[in-house]
């Protein structure tokens, strides 16, 4: 009898054991990947097709969005990008990031005037890229882009945050 009470007193502390350690496995899978899976990532690049290129008339600067080139599985939006693509003839074209350089807000083309603009602290860019004024510490990242038969592609690559102490 009292090694039947033992025996139970054994199982019921193992059983509460397991059924502790359980939620506290399943809690720890998302909050572990979630720390580990920005160090896991790779800098790796991929080419994304953007659209047709009939679609960009010579001359012409439209926003187009990517799925960036290593999502992690739970980033939802936050996996896609946008540049500024243009078209500068039949068979080049440029892409310049949308984040500005100063602290990665999203820059707006202006058409009339040929500007970039920034409207977080007032940030210019010609239309090359390259600073006019405001803070941006440099020009508009550039992404490779190519012609692939008639299908637009861009080379995907880390979002380009800018070193805050640069
Ligand atoms: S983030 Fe663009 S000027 Fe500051």
């Amino acid at each position: 009898m009292n090694e039947d009470k033992i025996e139970r007193r054994k199982f019921l502390t193992k059983l509460s054991l397991w059924l502790g350690a359980l939620p506290a496995a399943i809690i720890s899978v998302p909050v572990f990947s979630a720390l580990l899976g920005p160090l896991l990532q790779k800098n790796k690049q991929e080419w994304r097709q953007i659209g047709n290129a009939a679609d960009f008339p010579v001359g012409t600067t439209k926003l187009v969005k990517f799925i960036n080139a290593d999502p992690l599985p739970w980033a939802g939006t936050t996996a896609k990008s946008a540049a500024w693509l243009r078209r500068e003839n039949e068979k080049e074209f440029t892409a310049f990031s949308a984040n500005c350089t100063h602290l990665g807000c999203p820059v707006r083309w202006e058409a009339k005037a040929e500007l970039f603009m920034c409207p977080c602290h007032g940030g210019v860019y010609y239309k090359d890229g390259s600073v006019a004024s405001g803070p941006p510490p440099k020009a508009l990242v550039r992404y490779q882009v190519r012609l692939n038969k008639d299908v637009v592609e861009i080379k995907t690559a880390p979002v380009p945050i800018t070193n805050i102490t640069a």
